[in-house]
C-alpha cells in the first residue's frame, strides 16, 4: 500500500488490509511505504490514528518508511492511492513486471465511482473517514477476488 507520505492513506490502508485478510483467511502479507522520504519514522498522523480507532483499529504503532525499488522484489502486488504516486512508483520500476505488479487500488471496484483515495492532509475528520469508507470496500473487493483466485488455482 503506497502513499505520498505513508502518515495518513497507506497506514490506513495497510491496517484495514491486514483485518480483511484475516476475516478472508488469506495467508498475504501486507505493508505500506510512502513515495516521499517526508515522514519517515514518524507515526501515522493523528488524525489518521483517530479515525482508525473510531473504526476499530489500532494503527498508532506503525512507522512510516519511503518505498524502495526493493519492493518490486518482496511484494506481488503494489497498491498506490492516486495517479501521482502510480507515476512516481512506475518511474522506479526495473522492467515490465516490475511495472505489471502496480495497481491504482479503486481500478479494482470501479463501481464505487472513485478513481483514486483523495488525500485527507489539509482535510478534515469528514476526509479521513471518506478515506476509510473507500478504503473498506476495496479491500473487501480485492479479497474477494483473490479469494476465487486462489480457490480457482488449488483446484
Ligand atoms: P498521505 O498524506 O500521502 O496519505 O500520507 C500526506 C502526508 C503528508 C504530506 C502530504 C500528504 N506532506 O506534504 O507532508
Amino acid at each position: 500500500m503506497v502513499c505520498l507520505g505513508n502518515i495518513c492513506r497507506s497506514p490506513l490502508a495497510e491496517a484495514v488490509m491486514r483485518e480483511k485478510l484475516k476475516q478472508f483467511n488469506l495467508p498475504i502479507a501486507v505493508d505500506s511505504a510512502g513515495i516521499s522520504n517526508y515522514h519517515i519514522g514518524e507515526n501515522p498522523d493523528s488524525r489518521s490514528i483517530a479515525n482508525a480507532r473510531k473504526n476499530g483499529i489500532d494503527i498508532s504503532q506503525l512507522k512510516a518508511r519511503q518505498f524502495s525499488v526493493h519492493d518490486f522484489d518482496q511484494f506481488d502486488l503494489i497498491y498506490v492511492m492516486d495517479e501521482s504516486n502510480y507515476s512516481n512508483v512506475t518511474a522506479l520500476a526495473r522492467d515490465e513486471n516490475d511495472r505489471n505488479k502496480v495497481r491504482i487500488i479503486m481500478n479494482e471496484h470501479q463501481t464505487l465511482g472513485y478513481t483514486h483515495v483523495p488525500d485527507p492532509y489539509y482535510g478534515a475528520e469528514k476526509d479521513f473517514q471518506l478515506v476509510f469508507d473507500l478504503l473498506d470496500e476495496v479491500c473487501d473487493k480485492i479479497c474477494d477476488d483473490l479469494k476465487i483466485q486462489l480457490t480457482a488455482s488449488n483446484r
